[in-house]
């Protein structure tokens, strides 16, 4: 799997559902011909070759509902698994095979499974907690290892407090979770981390990023692909994302 698991920089999927910048361009393009006003989601998408945008309707409808402040806790928290999901399948879609035989109740037959063992989730306490479930449920054999990074209210500098992955760091391939890509100071710090453990091969989910955070983490670690199933418009004087959907920490565990 390793060797299958690279920068997917400018990758499209092909089904229309998930945009790198080669497909935002021409979508762009599209609607000027059409006449249609350009989606500024996708305007914005142009300026990061690393991110890929994860834009199935079913994803869109969910994040919908996650930004709505009447959603309950234990709605949000579904929703962040359900999205999650959603977007590991995306983030997964080169995972190598290895042929196995299989014998249905007919006959034998040739089939395949993942052949990599060695996929590792790292949640960005706490509020990247709220993306595991829903991950591990496709993918239960995968590793987790923890960042503790917390956001100074002040400064919104990153103050970490854990650290713990599992060995065999340069054969794993990350996918390192957060739902919210704000400044992007945390996620420079968690990538960081994970390099100076050896990791090789990071790959970021996040569900809402915010242009000010894709920039610092693309100029950071230009090989690290994105994945946002949005990108917003802008932070606020506070370093909150617009329209985002508030802190995503508090609403998942109900702590405001
Ligand atoms: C939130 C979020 C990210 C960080 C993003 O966590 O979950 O980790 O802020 O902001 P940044 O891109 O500006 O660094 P927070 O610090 O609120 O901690 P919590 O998850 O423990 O609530
Ligand atoms: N962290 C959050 O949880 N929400 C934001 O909008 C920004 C940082």
């Amino acid at each position: 799997m390793s060797a299958n698991f690279e920068n997917r920089a400018g990758a499209s999927q092909g089904d229309g559902s998930s945009v790198g910048p080669d497909a935002a361009d021409e979508r762009a393009a599209d609607a000027v011909q059409a006449g249609e006003a350009p989606d500024p989601e996708l305007e914005r998408a142009l300026e990061f070759p690393s991110l890929i945008l994860v834009r199935h309707p079913l994803v869109r409808h969910k994040v919908t509902l996650l930004r709505s402040r009447a959603t309950p806790t234990k709605i949000f928290k579904e929703l962040v698994e359900e999205i999650a999901m959603l977007m590991a399948y995306e983030a997964t879609a080169d995972l190598s095979l290895a042929s196995v035989d299989v014998e249905t109740p007919l006959e034998r037959a040739r089939g395949v499974h993942v052949a990599g063992k060695k996929l590792t989730l790292v949640p960005i306490l706490r509020a990247g907690l709220g993306m595991v479930e829903g991950i591990l449920r496709l993918v239960p054999s995968a590793r987790v290892g923890h960042i503790g990074l917390y956001r100074d209210h002040d400064s919104l500098q990153p103050v970490d407090y854990y650290f713990k992955i599992p060995g065999d760091v340069a054969e794993r391939d990350f996918l390192l979770l957060d739902p919210m890509l704000a400044t992007g100071g945390s996620a420079v710090a968690a990538v960081n981390s994970l390099k100076k453990a050896g990791a090789q091969r990071i790959r970021f989910l996040c569900v809402v990023a915010a242009p000010e955070g894709a920039r610092k983490l693309a100029a950071a670690h230009p090989d690290v692909t994105i994945y946002a199933a949005a990108l917003d418009r802008a932070l606020n004087e506070h370093g909150y994302i617009m329209p985002g959907l508030g802190d995503a920490g508090d609403r998942l565990f109900g702590t405001r």
